[in-house]
């Protein structure tokens, strides 16, 4: 069967492509490599021995999409990733990330609309909840208002697709609501390639173990936690991954319940920086330079999921650990610093 990845070389589109391509599906990758590049590709077949058909395409590009369609009329599911996801950018360019996030949404539906098969999943993220009031995060708590236009494509990415499913009665989706993925394929080939200054914490950590930065400035440490710093939920990318492929098969099998379906993505663990810190240093054998400073703005006191409905429902369960996350994403910086050497 043939699966459209969008956003394909991407940090977790890349990870998907190799959980679909390891249980025999024919993939086509969309993706026109603004926070990817070429050589995604390659890491992707030395892992599989097989190169998916790659498009580089502009999804906010209406007519190459259109044209895209009408030579991929045999595509039997979609997993849109492509996104712009950084919350700062998104704050001082609100209208890319409408536009890059909603509008080429918006096209890619009016295209599967169109085909035989309607079948999509969509990437969102427990940014929805907020500041849940209630822990684990369960995917009935109410979605809260967004703190940055980001977190509004998620919130309104979802209810676009819940309109579209109500108005065309073959049109089937799920909804993923990721929880933190961290880590990289076991073989090095692929793994997270943030731009600039990363803003995600596991990126900071294996940048300032290897040199790349001087130290980690932990976002506060007075939260009402156990150690006072924030938690979250941090899930191993190929776990992630391989969440996509069951969510892909239960859709395509007709499993659904709902034609639009919503799962948390997480692994039901909260941990606290201080804790991914620890970790860390016990993975991967190094001290790692850290200090404490002030709360950002917008940082969550806790989050993590609530697993039952994705363990019983989607039927998936994480498998992997946090230590082994991390010492894949310590595996991966160390390979990325010998390549630039
Ligand atoms: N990484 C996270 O922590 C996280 C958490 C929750 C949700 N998500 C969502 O998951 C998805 C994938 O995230 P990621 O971390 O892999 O991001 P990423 O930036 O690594 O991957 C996104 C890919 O989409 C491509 N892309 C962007 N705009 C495009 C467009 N208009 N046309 C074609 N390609 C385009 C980029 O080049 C990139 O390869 C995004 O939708 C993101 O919002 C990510």
């Amino acid at each position: 069967m043939k699966i459209l990845v969008t956003g394909g070389l991407g940090f977790i589109g890349s990870h998907t492509v190799v959980a679909l391509q390891n249980k025999d599906y024919e993939v086509v990758v969309i993706d026109n490599l603004s926070n990817s590049s070429l050589k995604v590709l390659e890491g992707i077949t030395n892992i599989t021995s097989k190169t998916p058909e790659f498009h580089k395409l502009d999804l906010r590009d209406k007519s190459s999409l259109l044209d895209f369609f009408a030579k991929h009329q045999d595509i039997s599911g979609i997993i849109h990733f492509a996104a712009s996801k950084a919350v700062g950018e998104s704050v001082e360019n609100p209208l890319l990330y409408y536009e890059n996030n909603l509008a080429a949404l918006t096209y890619l539906l009016q295209n599967l609309v169109n085909l035989t098969e309607q079948n999509i999943i969509f990437s969102s993220s427990c940014t929805v909840y907020g500041e849940a009031s209630e822990l684990p995060i369960s995917e009935s708590a109410p979605v809260k208002k967004a703190m940055s236009p980001y977190g509004n494509t998620k919130q309104v990415g979802e209810e676009i697709i819940s309109d579209t499913c109500a108005a065309y009665d073959n049109l089937k989706a799920i909804s993923l609501r990721y929880f933190n993925p961290i880590g990289s394929h076991p073989t090095n080939e692929i793994g997270e390639l943030p731009i600039g200054t990363p803003q995600n914490l596991v990126p900071f950590i294996t940048q300032t173990a290897i040199g790349k930065r001087k130290e980690l400035s932990v976002f506060g440490d007075d939260y009402p936690t156990q150690d006072g710093t924030c938690i979250r939920d941090y899930i191993h990318v190929m776990d992630l991954a391989e969440a996509h492929v069951v969510a892909l098969e239960r859709i395509m099998s007709s499993k659904t319940e709902e034609n639009f379906e919503v799962f948390n993505v997480g692994t039901g663990i909260g941990s606290s920086v201080l804790e991914v810190v620890k970790a860390f240093e016990n993975a991967s054998g190094e001290n790692l330079n850290y200090k404490i400073v002030g709360r950002r703005p917008g940082d969550v006191i806790a989050a993590y999921a609530d697993t039952k409905k994705a363990n019983m429902t989607l039927g998936w369960k994480a498998k992997r650990s946090l230590e082994e996350a991390l010492k894949d994403a310590w595996e991966w910086e160390k390979s990325q610093a010998k390549a630039r050497v």
